[in-house]
């Protein structure tokens, strides 16, 4: 089969593998018919994630038709349409028992924190990702869903990762009636974060970012204000200038570890490596949030510490909320929300690349080339 294979930093190519073969009487394999490229992939494709090894292949957001199911499998069958959540979990472990299917016991030798996700390296588990033509899916009884035929197969692959994750990132925020939402990241989860904050009783939505073209669809597609942090000396003061000295209530954190807007932050962790990431938009957050407010975490960061403000978000009271996405748990009221046009998944993809170019795609989305949030890559295997 025609997959991804990571290279190293900067460089993917599409290489032929073994299409991959059943291992436990649970698993699937899955031709995937649509994969994406999510922001997560990104830390990876830079080089900023341990133990990520030439060779595998990347991709956690995938759809797909059911190509085989071992002896145990139940609910899918051959030719089923499936959508596949991120995490890979067994789902009857003492986490999975509790809803904490990213944190799942039983997937990952270093499951101490992260359980497992598909095409994200050995420190999730090494499972081999979905950006190829065939996928092993463990678990098969767990994790998948068969698509729902009412819905488009764009809209389920975003809710696989992006859109669950956002909504997730602002159920994170505890949203009461009226507040003022802030999120940083204008990518597909901050976009989405941004949407959901609305269906949760926001009562100003206010999204920052320097990419205008991202700030642009933060105004169309999830109708909230936007601040362009290039714009102003300290973006701090104007959240503070905006929200009459207070601070807003929720900030939500749509950047994670490779956030610009600071030099030293970016030198420590992406050039020298000695941060898990560089927190400058996790900063804003708890700085741009009242007293007493919430900071809800969706931006990834490595295992190692960052130089997080913990004393403010401690002398100020906050609530800091924070996971990888239980992406399943998700999907009942997300469902009711695509299924009665609230959401709307697929305004968010810009570009649709074959298997065979996804060089190119990974080189346009992370230099944010040609007005590109959301990647889409479209395997050929039928
Ligand atoms: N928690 C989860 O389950 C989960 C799931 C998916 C993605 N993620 C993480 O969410 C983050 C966003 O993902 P994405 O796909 O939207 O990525 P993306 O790279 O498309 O978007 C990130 C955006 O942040 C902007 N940005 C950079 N520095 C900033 C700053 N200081 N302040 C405000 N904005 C800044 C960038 O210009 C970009 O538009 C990533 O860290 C990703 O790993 C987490
Ligand atoms: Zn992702
Ligand atoms: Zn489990």
């Amino acid at each position: 089969m025609r997959a991804m294979v990571y290279r190293g930093p900067y460089k993917v190519r599409v290489e032929e593998k073994d299409i991959p073969r059943i291992e436990h009487p649970n698993d699937a394999i899955v031709r995937v018919t649509h994969a994406a490229i999510c922001g997560s992939d990104l830390h990876l494709y830079h080089g900023m994630m341990p133990d990520t090894r030439v060779g595998t292949t990347f991709g956690h957001e995938f759809i797909g038709v059911v190509h085989e199911v071992g002896p145990s499998v139940q609910n899918l069958k051959v030719g089923d349409r499936v959508m596949v959540p991120f995490n890979v979990y067994c789902g009857s472990c003492y986490f999975c028992a509790r809803g904490l299917y990213s944190n799942c016991h039983n997937v990952n030798p270093n499951a101490t924190a992260v359980g497992g996700i598909y095409g994200y390296s050995h420190t999730c588990g090494g499972y081999d990702g979905g950006q190829a033509e065939y996928v092993r899916v463990p678990f098969a009884d767990v994790g998948p869903s068969i698509i729902p035929d009412w819905m488009e197969e764009e809209d389920a692959l975003m809710l696989t990762d992006a859109l669950a994750t956002g909504y997730f990132g602002a159920q994170l925020g505890d949203i009461v009636e009226g507040d003022t939402v802030a999120v940083f990241g204008a990518g597909p989860v901050g976009l989405y974060a941004a949407k959901s904050a609305w269906l949760m009783g926001a009562g100003r939505v206010i999204v920052i970012d320097h990419l205008d073209y991202r700030l642009e669809k933060a105004r169309t597609f999830a109708h909230a204000e936007t601040l362009n942090f290039n714009e102003y000396n300290d973006i701090v003061v104007e959240m503070k200038k905006t929200t009459d000295y207070l601070g807003a209530d929720v900030a939500i954190d749509a950047v994670g570890a490779e956030a610009d807007g600071n030099l030293t932050q970016h030198i420590t962790s992406a050039k020298f490596k000695l941060q898990g990431g560089s927190p400058v938009a996790l900063n804003w957050a708890i700085d741009s949030v009242r007293k007493g407010g919430t900071v809800s975490v969706m931006g990834a960061y490595g295992p190692i510490f960052s130089a997080v403000k913990f004393g403010d978000a401690m002398n100020k009271g906050l609530t800091l909320n924070m996971n990888q996405c239980p992406v399943k748990r998700q999907w009942p009221r997300l469902f009711e929300h695509v299924r009665n046009g609230y959401l709307k998944p697929n305004d968010l993809v810009t570009h649709r690349i074959p298997l065979e170019h996804i060089a190119e795609g990974y080189h346009i989305f992370s230099s944010k080339l040609d007005d590109c949030i959301k990647p889409i890559i479209v395997p050929d295997a039928s």
